[in-house]
């Protein structure tokens, strides 16, 4: 018997659509196919057009402004949600910012406002965002992921600030899996490979380290927004249920080469 992942009558909220490149989407639409219905968060007034944009063809959407940052505007997001849908089964969090300075040159020139934006946009705010979800989710509990990338562990030189805030993630994505565990709601990462988004583009060195992806991963290329999508699915739903705290590559086999 074929067997295939259904999400119909699941419902989860999306953080960090930018457009239609912005891995969010690529999750959301595979979430979408699937049957999931879907509330999503833009950061601010100018991104609302480019996320309705790429939303129009779901059924009712729910859109909501929110800066992560800023808790109580994530308290209402999820008060609204809450009003809405009573219940949610999954939450993605594809958040990640820092200033442009912070990213190449030295990385001992970060200052501390450069640190604290960086590690209070693409870290911090995965506490709210699963921590203020946590209530909405059924007996059942439900599922978390967050993105992350292996200079978490490893140096890619220009990736800097950033690196210090996955390793921040990724310690965050275990610690809320043991607080939450006992609700049986999971909270997983996935470590991608380089993917030409908005945010990618402000990384210097990025094509080095796609090239390098490229060149030097086992399966010798790099991978695609889809192949995110189909792990991020995975992960959202009851097939992946004994994986908890985890950091999931899916970066052509990268990550285990050394020379
Ligand atoms: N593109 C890659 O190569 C790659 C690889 C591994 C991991 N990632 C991670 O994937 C995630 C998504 O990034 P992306 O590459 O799709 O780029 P993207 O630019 O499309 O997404 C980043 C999102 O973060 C949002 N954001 C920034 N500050 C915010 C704030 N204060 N509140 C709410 N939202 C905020 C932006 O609006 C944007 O939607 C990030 O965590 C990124 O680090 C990306």
């Amino acid at each position: 018997m074929a067997v295939s992942i259904d999400l119909k009558g699941k419902r989860g909220v999306i953080w960090g659509v930018a457009n239609q490149r912005s891995i969010a989407w690529a999750i959301s639409e595979r979430l979408a196919e699937s049957g999931a219905e879907l509330a999503f968060t833009y950061l601010n007034e100018r991104l609302k057009a480019p996320v309705e944009k790429a939303t129009a063809g779901l059924d009712n959407p729910i859109l909501l402004e929110c800066d992560a940052t800023d808790d109580a505007k994530v308290q209402s997001v999820y008060d609204h949600i809450k009003d809405k849908w009573g219940e949610i089964d999954f939450v993605v969090h594809c958040i990640a910012y820092a200033e442009r300075d912070d990213l190449g040159g030295d990385f001992s020139a970060t200052n501390l406002q450069g640190f604290r934006t960086a590690l209070e946009t693409s870290a911090y705010t995965l506490m709210p965002v699963v921590g203020r979800a946590a209530p909405l989710f059924g007996e059942s509990g439900g599922s978390v992921i967050t993105l992350t990338f292996d200079a978490s562990q490893r140096v890619y030189p220009g990736y800097n600030i950033m690196g210090t805030a996955k390793a921040a993630l990724e310690n965050e994505a275990r610690q809320l899996a043991v607080e939450f565990g006992p609700s049986n709601i999971r909270v997983n990462a996935i470590s991608a490979g380089p993917l030409p988004t908005l945010a990618a583009r402000s990384i210097p060195g990025f094509r080095d380290m796609t090239k390098a992806h490229r060149e030097r991963s086992p399966l010798g290329r790099n991978i695609n927004h889809k192949e995110v999508a189909d792990t991020a699915l995975f992960l959202l739903s009851d097939m992946s249920s004994g994986i908890t705290g985890s950091i999931i590559p899916v970066d052509a086999g990268y990550g285990i080469v050394a020379l």
